[in-house]
């Protein structure tokens, strides 16, 4: 059974040439860290990843030290944990899969590395998703532990609804508002499925530049070469 279909958002990246908002992702980092990496992987990404786009080498050198990974074996054969560097993927919240399910009432929180991607319609409907539980209509009845949410196939998720007003304090001083934090975590999200994507924008310009200026090159030898027989 397919949810509600999303509405379509007016994503600023959305553009031919648009690129992400860059402020926005680095927002959408902090919402992920403070409210979805406590049952959401997103083993895929790496610290070293977010610098130059959401933070300096310093801050993210400094976020990444802030987790403890186990490394090892050592020369002595035995493992040890150390600090986070740029070079590790992001933590995840559980040992596996059934640890998960087990924490989740049975559900399964998904990764979230390249979710847009993985979602018909990703973009538009993660944000549809996230800002969209509200009351069961008259007669409609959600089961124990699941909470009624009609962009999700079925109408009952086993998330609950994360994004209340004021769940996280933004650093910039924006206003964390529902919406701002679904802009941000999906911007995020987009990023991070598609981090090249101003690389390919920039590559595709680059390549309708130089086939145009061939154009016109050939167009005008054209009539330079066959001009006497007018
Ligand atoms: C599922 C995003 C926070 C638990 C999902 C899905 C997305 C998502 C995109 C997939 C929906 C689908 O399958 O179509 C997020 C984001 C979060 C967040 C962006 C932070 C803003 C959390 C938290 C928890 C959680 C904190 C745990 C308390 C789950 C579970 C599912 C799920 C259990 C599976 C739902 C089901 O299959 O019924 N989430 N999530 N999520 N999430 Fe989250």
């Amino acid at each position: 059974e397919h949810g509600l279909e999303s509405p379509d958002y007016p994503w600023p990246h959305s553009g031919i040439l648009s690129s992400y908002d860059h402020a926005s992702i680095r927002r959408g980092h902090q919402v992920y860290q403070q409210v979805c990496a406590s049952c959401h992987s997103m083993s895929l990404i790496a610290y070293r990843d977010l610098v130059g786009v959401a933070y300096t080498e310093e801050e993210t050198k400094a976020m990444a030290a802030e987790i403890e990974v186990v490394d090892g074996p050592n020369d002595e054969g035995e493992m040890f944990t150390r600090p986070g560097k740029l070079s590790d993927h992001f933590p995840s919240p559980y040992p596996n899969e059934q640890a998960a399910r087990f924490a989740n009432g049975g559900a399964y929180p998904p990764d979230l590395s390249v979710i847009t991607k993985a979602r018909h319609n990703g973009q538009n409907y993660i944000f549809a998703l996230l800002t969209g539980y509200r009351e069961p209509p008259a007669g409609v009845s959600v089961r124990e532990g699941l909470h009624y949410n009609p962009y999700f196939p079925g109408g009952a998720i086993a998330m609950p609804k994360m994004l209340n007003d004021g769940a996280v304090e933004y650093e910039d001083g924006v206003p964390a508002t529902e919406a701002q934090m679904g802009k941000d975590i999906v911007t995020f999200l987009a990023w991070a499925a598609e981090p090249e994507m101003e690389e390919r924008k920039l590559l595709g310009f680059k390549w309708i530049l130089v086939l145009s200026l061939g154009f016109i090159a050939a167009g005008y030898q054209r009539r330079m070469r066959w001009s006497i027989m007018k």
